[in-house]
């Protein structure tokens, strides 16, 4: 039940603007659309109506619930008018200076009890807040982007929020039919702050070379189960928004994931954007289609096999030597130069400790391989292959080959730490540990946050818990040991689980 009955919106002239007017008269609230842009307004009016078009062909809403809508929500370029709302929504331009001008004159504008919710992506809800009198007023109210379609809503009180505000605002976000989450006024709050820097490590992937954009995307899409892999995502975006993002959370954390990596700078520079300027992450690899054939392989084992357990449909492909190919398992090596390749299994090791390393002059006939899993998950569909700098052609195709006329996904990377996977996911799942730690979220908030907003099949608490807090640590130590980054050491829940698990104390 919800005290409030008449919203404001400012900026719905803008994107994020449009939406959340449309979230508020869609769900019966009277709405100010304000913004200081007449056609901005005008072009938001007309993808209402679009939009609200569309919901009555696709059965959501009747016609005369959707033009009852639509006359609920009032275009308005004069600020008197938001006088007697019970709640502004404000998703003006992220900049705290003209944030702050526009809540000290509504203070003067607005009744007493009317609530101020800031839509703001980086700025502290507490120094927005200090732009009028009624601090205690103000509350964060995050939503997605487009607000008409993504549920989440992150909500978060500055210093001075009073609970009665907090409580109210929650209520209204509940009625309007959007789902809040309860954060701190930390910067990036949940969402952001986990995908800034995992965006960014994407990007620095892609700068050194280890895999194309297109096989991050696959690889995250199968072996992780998320609906979008982050190439795509950062296509949409655009690159522009992930450098803003990067240069105005990197200041305030220091974290130097979140700093803009120079990937960004020089693709912005040359207006290379993504979808908006027709041109981004992916498109430049070649496309391919996965092979339906491959090769014969035979088997050699020394333990057992991490990616295969023994009944795997897999193995029952393998063939009698000799065969083209040759398939390592649980740790067996061997170099034979007369196959066409050999190809050896891998644990949180790298190639190069089996074959060797040479000052970057490494590669021959061995890949190295490993099935994704998430620790004692169930294994994934996803093979990522490790190649070396100078491997050849023709085993790298074979390797592909084997795996995918089976009916796996593959991708191919550079002999890194982490491969592309745990690279990538392990800081997330890192910070995440580390954010529950500092009271930043719940577990479940956390998980809800990226299920209902990124569209993950879970998120990293119950991921990372699932496949094991020890295998985790594992995991990381090994990342660690190789790069030295901060953001692979074990957060402190990990160290705990390894050692309870280890016996240690
Ligand atoms: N774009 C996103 O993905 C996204 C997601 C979540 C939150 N946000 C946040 O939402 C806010 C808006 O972002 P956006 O992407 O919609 O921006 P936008 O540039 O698309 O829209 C901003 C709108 O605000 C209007 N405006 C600016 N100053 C104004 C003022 N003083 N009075 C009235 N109107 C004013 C502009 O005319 C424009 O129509 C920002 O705080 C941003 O951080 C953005």
């Amino acid at each position: 039940m919800t005290v409030i009955k008449k919203v404001a919106v400012c900026g719905a002239g803008g994107t994020m603007g449009a939406g959340i007017a449309l979230v508020a008269a869609r769900a019966g609230f009277e709405t100010i659309c304000f913004d200081q842009s007449a056609d901005g307004l005008a072009r938001s009016r007309k993808a209402a109506q679009k939009f609200f078009d569309k919901s009555v062909q696709r059965g959501r809403m009747s016609a005369d619930d959707a033009a009852a809508a639509l006359a609920r929500m009032h275009d308005q370029t004069e600020l008197e008018s938001l006088a007697d709302c019970d709640l502004v929504i404000e998703a003006i331009f992220e900049d705290l200076g003209v944030k702050q001008q526009l809540l000290g004159t509504l203070d003067g504008l607005c009744k007493p009890e009317t609530i101020f919710a800031s839509n703001t992506s980086t700025l502290s809800i507490s120094e927005i807040a200090g732009g009028c009198e009624r601090q205690d007023r103000v509350v964060g109210m995050h939503f997605c982007l487009p607000a008409q379609v993504m549920k989440l809503v992150e909500m978060s009180r500055g210093l001075m929020t009073s609970e009665q505000t907090f409580n109210t605002a929650w209520a209204w976000v509940e009625a309007a039919g959007q789902k809040p989450v309860q954060t701190q006024d930390k910067p990036g709050f949940i969402l952001n702050a986990l995908l800034v820097p995992f965006n960014n490590d994407v990007l620095r992937l892609i700068d050194e070379g280890v895999a194309s954009a297109e096989d991050i995307d696959t690889a995250i899409c199968s072996g992780l189960g998320y609906k979008m892999g982050p190439c795509t995502l950062l296509d949409l975006i655009g690159l522009d928004t992930q450098q803003r993002l990067g240069e105005a959370f990197y200041p305030i954390t220091q974290d130097p994931r979140a700093a803009v990596p120079p990937i960004v700078r020089r693709m912005v520079a040359a207006g290379i954007l993504g979808q908006k300027s027709g041109r981004g992450l992916l498109g430049a690899a070649a496309s391919r289609e996965p092979a339906t054939d491959g090769p014969g392989f035979h088997v050699v084992r020394a333990g057992d096999s991490r990616s295969f357990s023994d009944g795997d449909a897999f193995l029952a492909r393998a063939v009698d030597a000799p065969a083209g190919v040759t398939l390592c398992l649980g740790g067996a090596y061997a170099p034979d130069p007369s196959k066409t390749a050999v190809l050896v299994e891998l644990g949180t090791e790298c190639l190069g400790f089996h074959t060797d390393e040479d000052s970057g002059r490494e590669g021959s006939n061995v890949l190295g391989f490993a099935r994704y899993c998430n620790g004692s998950d169930a294994p994934s569909k996803l093979i990522e292959i490790v190649r070396q700098p100078n491997t050849d052609r023709p085993a790298l195709e074979a390797a592909r080959a084997v795996f995918e006329a089976a009916g796996f996904d593959t991708v191919v990377c550079a002999d890194r730490p982490g491969r592309i996977i745990d690279r990538l996911v392990r800081p997330k799942y890192n910070d995440a540990l580390r954010f529950l730690d500092e009271g930043l979220a719940l577990a479940e908030d956390m998980d809800k946050t990226c299920c209902l907003g990124l569209g993950y099949p879970d998120g990293p608490i119950e991921r990372v818990t699932r496949g094991g807090l020890d295998w985790h640590y594992e995991v990381c130590t090994a990342i660690f040991r190789m790069t030295g980054q901060a953001a692979y050491s074990p957060a402190r829940r990990a160290v705990v689980a390894h050692d309870r698990a280890h016996n240690h104390s």
